[in-house]
Parts: structure tokens; C-alpha cells; sequence
């Protein structure tokens, strides 16, 4: 008779078990792991999710056994059998929930004192995060800024965060690790990439009217290709200088995300949420205003034109506060540089 029920109970549960599994391991839950921290807390996830259906197991074979076998029969208003306590299975089931707890609590320590430690080797990028834009310069390339982020594989990089106005959150879904860049701290966040490709850099927190547009790119390269990169960028910065406007308003341009979403060929942009700036002129034209005051008005007060196809409020407002220098360069760069 016991080992009936205890057949019976461990059917219903291996049932369970199989159904839980498949939901598990068929359902994409995660993306694939682009970096060594990803991995580790991939490992805490499976570690809870095998405890998780263990434990859902257990508590469907009995219930489904209890609800089957002691169901009141259709004309039986009789109460149960009174039953006092049973302190065997009372320590069980607190003794191994609190084993179980202090395992995952265990286990998630490691993984997170694992994921914040910097190796020697390693490189630094600051991150600046601002309605609705990242930037991301390396201070090792004397302060090159770009609108997206490029690391060389399997070496840590340590990301210092920076938030100029509110708080944004820093996430690449395939690094797994999410951060809150607050204002007035720096955040930090190591990361060692592991596999080449390309990942969207998302903000994870609400952060006004543009949060959503709030994307750009992390690029996962090999040494070479990153070192080519860094060259390139580094020659274009060079032009910039050689041309109108200076390294200065290049800088300002990349500092203050405007490349994350506007194109523009002298500083190799590409972004398309903004119109393209190569056209600025065209634009000037439209709005019946001489190139340069039509240029400094359009960052100051980015809603005074509309260029055809574009809606008015998504551009921040808040480079009206630009300092005098940074505006005149960035007005300079952007209506002199040579395309
Ligand atoms: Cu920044 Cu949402």
C-alpha cells in the first residue's frame, strides 16, 4: 500500500519534472553569454531554476495524489479524521528550504564578488549616459569618444558610468550584467567579452520622452580588428582637427551623443533617428535662416524647426546649457567640416 502511494506520488512527479524541463531548455529565456560574467550568472539561473523544478515536482506529485486520492466522495458531508503535527516532517521542511536558501544565497555571492573583480590587464572606458544618448571614451587613446562601444575580446574591461542628468541603466542583454548610472556617483561595471559580434547597448530605466530611442551598439572585435579601429577613429579625430571646426567640436559632437543619432560624415556617423546632417545647409535653406544661426539654433532650441518627417520633442533640450565654447565649436564642426 505505501509503496503504491509513493509510486504513485513519484509518477505524477516525474511528470511534473518533464513538462517544467521542457518549458526550461525549449523556451529562449536568456540570449547566448558574450562574456565570462554572463556565464556565471547564467550558472546561478540554472542552479535555481534545477532546484526550482525539483521542488515543483515534490509539490505536484503530492498534491495531484492527495487531491485524486482523498477527494470527498459526491455524498459524503462527514469531516476528516483529525491529525495532530508531524515533527519529522516538520524540521524536513524547514531544515532543507533553509539549506536550499543558503545555497543560492551562497552561490549568487560567488558569482557576484567573481563578476566585480578587475583583473591586472584590463582597459577603462568612461561612460557618459544623458538624455537620450550613451558616449564612451578611452582615457588609454588619449580621450577618444565615440557613440559606440568597441572591445577588443577576452580582455576585462572596467566601464566607469557617469550620468549627466537623470538616472539611466546600462544593459547589454548578452553580457547579462545590468547598472544604474545615477548622477552625482560613479557606477561601475567589469566586463570581459568572449565572443565576437555585435550587441545592443539598451537603457533599462525610464528616463523621459526619448528612453526608448536610448540604443546604441557594443562590438565585440578581435585585438586587430579593435587596434584598426582605434586607428581609424583616432584619423578621423586628426581630420576633424585639420579641418574647420577642430578636434574640439568633433569631441563635443561625440561627448554629447549627437552621433548616436544623427549621421554625419565627418564624424563618421551613422545614426538615423535624427536627420542626417550632411544637409544642413539644405535644411538652413528650408527655414529661410543663414546656415550658422539656423545650426546654433537647432541645438539650443531643437524645436523652433522641424525638418519634414521628424517629430518635434524627441532632440533633448537640454544643450541650450552648453558652455559657450563647447556650442561655438560644435556650430563650427558642424557647418565647416570638410565632408
Ligand atoms: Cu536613459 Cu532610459
Amino acid at each position: 500500500m505505501r509503496r503504491g502511494v509513493l509510486v504513485r506520488v513519484v509518477a505524477v512527479g516525474l511528470a511534473a519534472a518533464a513538462v517544467a524541463v521542457a518549458v526550461a531548455l525549449l523556451v529562449p529565456w536568456l540570449p547566448t553569454p558574450a562574456s565570462t560574467q554572463a556565464d556565471r550568472i547564467d550558472f546561478v539561473f540554472w542552479f535555481v531554476t534545477a532546484i526550482s523544478i525539483a521542488i515543483f515536482a515534490l509539490v505536484s506529485g503530492v498534491i495531484v495524489y492527495a487531491v485524486v486520492r482523498f477527494r470527498a466522495r459526491p455524498d459524503d458531508d462527514s469531516d476528516g479524521a483529525p491529525i495532530h503535527g508531524n515533527t519529522g516532517l516538520e524540521i524536513a521542511w524547514t531544515a532543507v528550504p533553509a539549506a536550499l536558501v543558503t545555497a543560492i544565497a551562497v552561490v549568487s555571492a560567488v558569482a557576484l564578488a567573481e563578476n566585480d573583480h578587475l583583473p591586472k590587464h584590463h582597459i577603462r572606458v568612461n561612460v557618459t549616459a544623458q538624455q537620450f544618448a550613451w558616449s564612451f571614451s578611452y582615457p588609454k587613446y588619449k580621450g577618444l569618444t565615440v557613440s559606440t562601444l568597441h572591445l577588443p575580446i577576452h580582455e576585462a574591461v572596467e566601464l566607469k558610468m557617469q550620468s549627466k542628468d537623470v538616472i539611466h541603466s546600462f544593459w547589454v542583454p548578452q553580457f547579462s550584467q545590468k547598472q544604474d548610472v545615477v548622477p552625482g556617483i560613479t557606477t561601475r561595471l567589469v566586463i570581459t567579452p568572449k565572443r565576437l559580434g555585435t550587441y545592443p547597448v539598451v537603457c533599462t530605466e525610464l528616463c523621459g520622452e526619448g528612453h526608448a530611442i536610448m540604443r546604441t551598439e557594443a562590438v565585440v572585435q578581435t585585438p586587430t580588428a579593435f587596434a584598426a579601429w582605434v586607428k581609424a577613429q583616432q584619423k578621423l579625430a586628426e581630420q576633424a582637427l585639420g579641418g574647420a571646426g577642430g578636434g574640439p567640436g568633433l569631441a563635443a559632437f561625440n561627448s554629447n551623443g549627437c552621433s548616436a543619432c544623427h549621421t554625419f560624415k565627418p564624424a563618421g556617423s551613422t545614426g538615423t533617428t535624427g536627420p542626417d546632417l550632411d544637409n544642413l545647409a539644405t535644411y538652413a535653406r528650408r527655414a529661410g535662416k543663414p546656415l550658422v544661426a539656423f545650426v546654433h539654433q537647432s541645438i539650443v532650441d531643437p524645436n523652433a524647426y522641424i525638418e519634414k518627417g521628424y517629430q518635434p520633442g524627441i532632440m533633448p533640450t537640454t544643450f541650450k546649457s552648453l558652455p559657450k565654447q563647447q556650442l561655438d565649436a560644435l556650430v563650427q564642426f558642424l557647418t565647416e567640416a570638410k565632408k
